[in-house]
């Protein structure tokens, strides 16, 4: 009789899912008719403990037209959290604020990349939420901007055990042809919740 053992490929390998980049996104609307339509809002994620880009489009739509000042607010809060004020002054010099109730040092306006920045370092919790980006020209009407701000949380590396709660990650290991084997991936932490999927070489064989 010969006996025949298979190794099994434990190269199971797993992949859990969240937003790779902090500061993609999506745009929702373009700012034709500022004025009739509801504010656009984008969302935008972030990941804790990284640096968040919030994007505002400050490009007057006219030539002869300039900006005079930029406003963000975060939700109802009507006192702004941070302030670019370019009035009667070039770009470099412009006047900054950033309230210590919200970012304070943490954020800085780069107002000339396309489209210009809020940029935020070290990410809190905390710094999720809805905000409003206002921006003032010498002659068009006023702009406002929603942005939609999620703080993702990574989760841990996960672990792969056997059904005796044997830790099997990077393990490789033979068993007999026919038997069973059980598989257990845990992953803790994780914001939003991970998605899990067992790989077979490169076949997805679950998901959940
Ligand atoms: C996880 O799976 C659900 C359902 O298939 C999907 O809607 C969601 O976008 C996935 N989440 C991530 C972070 O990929
Ligand atoms: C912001 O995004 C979150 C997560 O996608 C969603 O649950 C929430 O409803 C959104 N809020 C607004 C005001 O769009």
């Amino acid at each position: 009789m010969v006996k025949r053992t298979a190794v099994l490929l434990a190269l199971v390998a797993l992949v859990t899912t969240f937003p790779a980049s902090a500061g993609s996104y999506t745009d929702t609307e373009d700012l034709i008719n500022e004025l009739d339509r509801p504010i656009p809002i984008t969302t935008v994620s972030g990941v804790l403990g990284k640096q968040a880009s919030l994007p505002c489009d400050i490009r007057p739509l006219e030539r002869d037209d300039a900006v005079y000042m930029v406003l963000w607010f975060k939700e109802e809060d009507n006192e702004p959290l941070y302030n670019f004020d370019i009035r009667g002054r070039q770009v470099a010099q412009a006047r900054l604020f950033s309230s210590e109730k919200y970012f304070g040092k943490r954020a800085f306006f780069r107002a000339t990349s396309h489209p210009a920045q809020l940029l935020v370092d070290d990410l809190r919790l905390a710094d999720e939420g809805v905000y409003r980006c206002r921006v003032d020209f010498r002659n068009s009407p006023t702009r406002n901007v929603k942005i939609n701000f999620t703080v993702v949380v990574p989760p841990d590396r996960p672990v792969i055990y056997d059904s005796r709660r044997q830790v099997k990650t990077n393990i490789v290991e033979p068993y007999s042809e026919g038997s069973d084997i059980q598989l257990i991936c845990e992953v803790k932490g994780g914001r939003p919740r991970p998605n899990v999927t067992w790989y077979l070489d490169n076949t997805v064989i679950d998901e959940s």
